[in-house]
């Protein structure tokens, strides 16, 4: 693990391998190790960059809201850091969140992009209360409670009964979130802007992944992006449901090998 200072903030992340540059990046209320087994999946054949977000992981927390832009741009700026003028974005829920608003921001930036469980609207109203409701319950209680209803909705109900170490290992991610990170990062998603109208004039190959059961993210919105970039394919992964790479590790990584080879031909 590596640490820099990018604007505000000191960020932490892995910088591992050699080749092109894979981007990935987490989802909330996760860290950069949700990406261990897609980093030692491709650093034989490539560079993988995994950050921690601000506020989560190892990286500094900010107060107010972290909005998928300023999340982008942190991530934009880690890229110049490390000497990275493009790369492979891929992202998993709000990962794909802030995929999204850095394609929009730095499209001359984006070589491919990875979409996984995920999706292009914003927020509805209801939606947006509960978010503020959870910042106030981050903050004030901690993140015992915030992982505890979030779990059975991460993961298949057969994950959750037959798998105690995949458990585990979401919940820990969950637990080591600093209420501050978690409350900034909600705060940052109520108020993400719809980018259903954004992802058709994305050209670069994208592949859009999604576990069949993910309640937080279903398919169906994995198919509304799909059907809006014209140049996306979709992989639906079976018995996943929205922590998929780690659910479904051997299905995901295949077809993340497979897109990148098309992407490097
Ligand atoms: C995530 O996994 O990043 C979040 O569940 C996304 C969301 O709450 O919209």
């Amino acid at each position: 693990m590596t640490t820099t200072r990018i604007g505000d903030i000191q960020i932490a992340y892995d910088d591992v391998g050699m080749g092109s540059a894979v981007v990935f990046i987490h989802g909330y209320p996760f860290n950069r190790s949700l990406w261990t087994e897609q980093t030692e999946a491709l650093t034989s054949r490539f560079r993988v960059v995994t950050p921690d977000l601000r506020g989560f992981g190892e990286s500094e927390a900010s107060e107010g809201a972290a909005t998928m832009n300023d999340l982008a741009q942190d991530v934009a700026k880690l890229m110049d850091h490390l000497g990275i003028d493009q790369a492979v974005i891929a992202g998993l829920s709000m990962g794909g969140y802030v995929a999204l608003a850095f394609a929009k921001q730095f499209p001359s930036r984006v070589k491919a992009l990875v979409l996984a469980d995920t999706r292009a609207q914003a927020d509805t109203e209801e939606a947006k209360q509960t978010r503020m409701q959870q910042a106030e319950k981050a903050m004030s209680e901690g993140m015992a409670g915030i992982a505890d209803a979030m779990l059975p909705k991460l993961l298949t109900p057969e994950t959750v009964s037959k798998r105690p170490e995949v458990v585990k290992r979401v919940r820990d991610m969950m637990l080591k979130t600093k209420p501050q990170g978690a409350a900034s990062a909600l705060l940052g998603m109520a108020q993400r802007e719809d980018l259903t109208e954004f992802i058709s004039t994305i050209r670069v190959p994208t592949m859009i992944l999604v576990g069949r059961e993910d309640a937080i993210t279903p398919v169906a919105d994995s198919e509304k992006m799909q059907s809006k970039i014209a140049t996306s394919h979709l992989v639906v992964l079976e018995n996943a449901g929205h922590v998929s790479n780690l659910e479904q590790t051997a299905q995901f990584n295949f077809a993340l090998l497979k897109f990148l080879d098309r992407v490097f031909a």
